[in-house]
C-alpha cells in the first residue's frame, strides 16, 4: 500500500473481491470514454468543413460496423452486469456455518452481543477465516454500520432486523462506522473490530461470558414473562409448540406459510395477531413496550436453541449456536413444505 491511499485497508473476502470488480470498472469504462472521446476530436479535426459551402458525402453506412459496435460493448456491459450480480448475492447471502453475533444501534453506540453470552460496546471480536453473520436492529433511529476495510455497509433499522456478514481475512484492527447521520454525536458511534486468528479469538471467548449463553438468558425471560405457561412442549397446549420451530415452515390461519425466522418470532412476540398460525386461536397478549431489543434477541436464541439445528447436529459448547439460515431456502428443516410446524401465535 503507498503512502497516497485511494481505497481503505483491505481485510475481507469480499474488500479483495470489490476491489478488483471496481477497478475493472474503472478501467473499462475509463478505456470506453477516452476513446469516444479522442474519436470526437479525431473526426472533428479530420472531417471539419473546409469550404463554406460543402456538403459532406452520402454514406449509407455498414451493417457490420454496426453489429460490431453495438454486440460487442452488450457482451462486455452484460458479463459486468453479471459479475456485480453474483458479488451482490454472495454479499446478501450468509453461509450455513457463520457465526452468529447480534448488533443493536442506540444513539450513540454500538451493542454488541454474542452467541455464548458475551458482550461488548463499540467494539466486536472476530475469528479470521470464518464468516461472521451480523442481525442487527435498532432501538431508536435508523443507523448505518460500516466496516470500510470490510467493503461492508448495511442500514440498521428500528423495528426489523437487517443481516450482513463477512470473513475476515487479516488480523488486526479495523475502524467500524456508523455511515448514517443519527443525530447530535453521530460522530463519536464509532469502534473497533478485532480481527483475531482462531486460537487467539478462542482465548478472547473464554474470558467473557459470565452470565451464561444468550439462550439461557432467554429461557429465563421465557419463564419470567410466562411464555412458559402456554407454550408447553407438547401439542397438547393452546398454544403453538416452540421446540423444532425455529427455520421451518408454519402454516398460517390466513392459508399463508411463513419461515420461522429471527424477524418472524420478534413479529410474533410483539404483533402476535398479525400472524396466528393455523389450528390455533389469537390468545397471545402483545409484549410491545414491555421486552428490551437485548431480550426479544435473548427469546429469539432460546427458541432457536429448542431446534432443529442445521446438519441435526448438537451446539457446540461455545461460539456457535445451533442455527440454520434465517432466510429458510435451502436451510436445513426448511425443505419439506408440508411438514408444518405449529408456530408461535
Ligand atoms: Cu448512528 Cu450515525
Amino acid at each position: 500500500m503507498n503512502s497516497m491511499q485511494l481505497l481503505p485497508e483491505s481485510a475481507s473476502v469480499f474488500a479483495s473481491q470489490l476491489d478488483l470488480f471496481f477497478w475493472v470498472m474503472v478501467v473499462l469504462c475509463g478505456a470506453v470514454a477516452t476513446g469516444i472521446a479522442a474519436f470526437v476530436i479525431y473526426s472533428a479535426v479530420r472531417y471539419h468543413r473546409v469550404r463554406e459551402n460543402e456538403l459532406p458525402p452520402q454514406n449509407q453506412g455498414d451493417l457490420r460496423l454496426e453489429a460490431a459496435w453495438t454486440i460487442t460493448p452488450l457482451i462486455i456491459f452484460i458479463g459486468m452486469f453479471g459479475w456485480g450480480a453474483k458479488l451482490y448475492f454472495d454479499i446478501e447471502r450468509a453461509p450455513n456455518d457463520a457465526l452468529d453475533v447480534w448488533v443493536i444501534g442506540k444513539q450513540w453506540m454500538w451493542k454488541v452481543q454474542y452467541a455464548d453470552g458475551q458482550r461488548e460496546i463499540n467494539s466486536l471480536h472476530v475469528p479470521v477465516g470464518q464468516a461472521v453473520k451480523l442481525t442487527m436492529t435498532s432501538q431508536d433511529v435508523i443507523h448505518s454500520f460500516f466496516i470500510p476495510a470490510f467493503r461492508i455497509k448495511q442500514d440498521v433499522l428500528p423495528g426489523r432486523y437487517t443481516e450482513i456478514w463477512f470473513r475476515a481475512t487479516k488480523p488486526g484492527q479495523y475502524h467500524l462506522f456508523c455511515a448514517e447521520y443519527c443525530g447530535t454525536k453521530h460522530s463519536g458511534m464509532i469502534g473497533w473490530v478485532y480481527a483475531m486468528e482462531p486460537a487467539e479469538y478462542r482465548n478472547w471467548q473464554q474470558q467473557g461470558a459470565a452470565e451464561g449463553s444468550l439462550a439461557s438468558t432467554g429461557e429465563k425471560l421465557f419463564h419470567q414473562f410466562g411464555c412458559a405457561n402456554c407454550h408447553h412442549f407438547d401439542d397438547q397446549g393452546q398454544c403453538p409448540n416452540l421446540r423444532n420451530l425455529y427455520g421451518r415452515t408454519v402454516l398460517l390461519a390466513s392459508g399463508d406459510t411463513v419461515i420461522a425466522d429471527a424477524p418472524y418470532i420478534r413479529e410474533s412476540v410483539l404483533e402476535p395477531k398479525a400472524k396466528v398460525v393455523a389450528g390455533f386461536e389469537p390468545l397471545m397478549p402483545t409484549f410491545q413496550g414491555m421486552l428490551t431489543e437485548e431480550q426479544i434477541i435473548a427469546l429469539i436464541a432460546y427458541i432457536r436453541s429448542l431446534g432443529p439445528p442445521a446438519g441435526g447436529e448438537t451446539p457446540a459448547s461455545s461460539g456457535s449456536a445451533p442455527r440454520t439460515g434465517t432466510k429458510g431456502i435451502g436451510a436445513a428443516g426448511s425443505t419439506s413444505i408440508n411438514e408444518t410446524v405449529p408456530g408461535k401465535k
